[in-house]
């Protein structure tokens, strides 16, 4: 199946808002820090092209969008759609997001993680390479406030069942796993993101859960 080739957006367009590299974040990932406000902040883990993004922002203005990316053309082009919808709530990091869960996003802080179609590495000895794992797992529930989401969709069966009894076994305070339904486009884009748009065209199945941290834990 090919992939439709990244473009960097062009340079008259101005990313200065909307697109960060590791070296010129705040110490802190936070509303505060990065919007200057105190709106609830989600973050994507591995964006793509960014169409969560820039669809999420437009549609939640209430809230603050954080993509990271560790693709740079990737995270360009994601940060060109940004500025086109002229975001004010949305920053696209290119970075690896595990060192930034690890030490830059306060714990109990967001309201959101998603993290759709992650890569499936699907060699057993590349499988440490997966950004869904026991690290990373802990670090997006500790993120997570009491009540936040964890958003996980794949088109990978191992790869989701593995990620479930993980949860299970490691972030029993996230709950149990709730099932997100698909939804019926309506026109060219409308899908969470750019590779569920191609494993519908594909007829390729997709497993969506989200899951919610107990407001208790
Ligand atoms: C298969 S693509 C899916 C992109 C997008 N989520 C979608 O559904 O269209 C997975 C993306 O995760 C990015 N990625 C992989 N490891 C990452 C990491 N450690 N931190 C941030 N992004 C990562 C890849 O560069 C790639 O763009």
């Amino acid at each position: 199946m090919s992939r439709s080739p990244i473009r960097r957006p062009p340079a008259s367009l101005d990313l200065s808002k909307v697109f960060r590299v590791v070296d010129q974040l705040p110490e802190l990932l936070t509303s505060e820090s990065m919007f200057d406000n105190t709106k609830p902040l989600e973050m994507e883990v591995g964006s793509g092209k960014g169409l969560f993004m820039a669809t999420a922002s437009v549609e939640n203005p209430r809230h603050n969008f954080v993509g990271i990316e560790i693709n740079n053309k990737c995270a360009e082009h994601a940060a060109g759609r940004l500025a086109r919808t002229e975001a004010c709530n949305a920053i696209m990091i290119s970075g690896d997001a595990e060192p930034l869960f690890n030490e830059r996003v306060p714990a109990g802080s967001l309201e959101a993680v998603h993290v759709y179609f992650p890569d499936p590495w699907w060699k057993k000895k590349q499988r440490k390479r997966r950004v869904l794992n026991e690290r990373s797992i802990l670090n997006f529930s500790k993120a997570l406030r009491p009540g936040g989401r964890l958003h996980v969709w794949t088109d990978v069966l191992d790869y989701f069942e593995e990620t479930v009894e993980i949860i299970a076994e490691i972030a029993p305070e996230l709950g149990v796993p709730i099932p997100e339904e698909e939804i019926e486009a309506q026109h060219d884009l409308d899908y969470r993101t750019h590779f569920e748009r191609r494993s519908r065209r594909y007829r390729i199945p997709v497993y969506r859960v989200r899951y919610e941290k107990r407001s208790n834990a």
